[in-house]
């Protein structure tokens, strides 16, 4: 649906010996546009000139717009879809083949287009098309693929967490192709760090920037969008606001992102149990650059006091009730249900 456009082509670049021959290919092709209708990408207009064009299933590629071309054909196909190299306009009987390393991965002659099974990231890489004509080498050019893949839900974490008198930072880490941006709520500005991965973006924003309201970070490429929360409850009130989610469901591998918050000077941060224990804020302080598991990080900000639950990687251990209560008693639970 990203690719609302037609590539029409070349219905001018056939070039045929005589009109026989043109009446066998013209049949020829269109037995074959009507084959590859079924297959939905392939179709052909009014006259029956054959169209590569681009589909929800499949994407095109024609060569013969890139003869004259030295540089190599940078394609972009969304992951799923299928690619079809298609000989349409290329003179003579052309036969072709698709390089990858040592391996001839497709061939196609004029009558029989190239198409690829569904792409998959790994499909990615450099390839070469080679194309004979009666025996004579007519072309060879380097085609580079990028599958593209929407974000992955971004792992929400916190960072910075050992430096003293310092509220912690926020982490949203997503991958995807092409690369996601990542935005914060409220149009606030993260830090996008520079990473050498081209697929990877990784963005920081400090958390005192959100000390009395939710959060959420958002990933976004061409391809879609995923977002990721934190899950924020306010204990100045006993009772749920509306954006206060009382079940969170994730899938395992994903982070969770919980906080906690009551106002007053006074008062100690609020403290986490799960399932009824509460949760050692000792052994599970939260620790830099430590994948470790779950952990408990206490901070304030002006006159509010929280605590946070962070868990980088959730795994079914992890259901159950989580509760928050301050030292004024009030509390509130979240079931965290943790599918396969
Ligand atoms: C490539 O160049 C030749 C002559 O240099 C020209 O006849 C032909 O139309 C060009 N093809 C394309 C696709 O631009
Ligand atoms: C084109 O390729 C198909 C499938 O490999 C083959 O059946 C057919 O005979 C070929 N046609 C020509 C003209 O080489
Ligand atoms: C957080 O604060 C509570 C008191 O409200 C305390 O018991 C706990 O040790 C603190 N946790 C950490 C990790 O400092
Ligand atoms: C959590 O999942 C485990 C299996 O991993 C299951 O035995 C347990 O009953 C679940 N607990 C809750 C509260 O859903």
């Amino acid at each position: 649906m990203k690719f609302p456009y037609r590539w029409r082509c070349c219905s001018n670049k056939f070039s045929f010996q005589n009109t026989r021959m043109k009446t066998w290919r013209q049949r020829n092709m269109i037995a074959a546009v009507l084959l590859l209708c079924v297959v939905g990408a392939l179709c052909s207009d009014d006259m029956g000139t054959p169209v590569c064009g681009s589909s929800y299933e499949a994407a095109c590629l024609t060569p013969a717009d890139y003869l004259n071309r030295s540089a190599p054909i940078n394609k972009e196909v969304a992951v799923g879809k299928k690619l079809i190299i298609s000989l349409e306009g290329l003179s003579g009987s052309p036969v072709c083949h698709l390089i990858r390393g040592e391996d001839r991965v497709m061939t196609a002659n004029g009558s029989q287009s190239m198409v690829t099974s569904p792409l998959s990231e790994t499909d990615s890489g450099e390839y070469t098309l080679t194309c004979d004509s009666n025996n004579a080498a007519m072309f060879s050019t380097t085609v580079i693929l990028h599958v593209m893949k929407r974000p992955t839900k971004p792992q929400l974490m916190l960072d910075g967490v050992d430096v003293p008198d310092a509220s912690p930072l926020f982490k949203c880490v997503s991958e995807g192709f092409p690369k996601p941006t990542i935005q914060w709520s409220g149009n606030k500005d993260g830090e996008q760090s520079l990473k050498e991965s081209d697929r990877k973006t990784e963005s920081k924003i400090l958390s005192s920037e959100y000390y009395n309201t939710g959060m959420m970070c958002c990933a976004t490429n061409a391809e879609g969008q995923e977002c990721s929360q934190l899950y924020d409850y306010d204990l100045q009130s006993s009772v749920m606001n509306k954006d206060e989610a009382s079940t969170v469901t994730l899938s395992k591998g994903q982070s969770l992102l919980l906080r906690c918050r009551v106002n007053g000077y006074s008062l100690r941060s609020p403290v986490w149990e799960k399932g009824g224990r509460q949760l050692n804020a000792r052994t599970l302080s939260c620790k830099p650059e430590e994948e470790e598991e779950m952990c408990i990080k206490n901070d304030s900000h002006y006159n509010v006091r929280m605590a946070y639950l962070s868990i980088r990687s959730v795994r079914e251990e992890h259901n159950g009730t989580y509760t928050c209560t301050s030292t004024n008693k009030n509390s509130k639970s979240v079931y965290v249900h943790v599918s396969g």
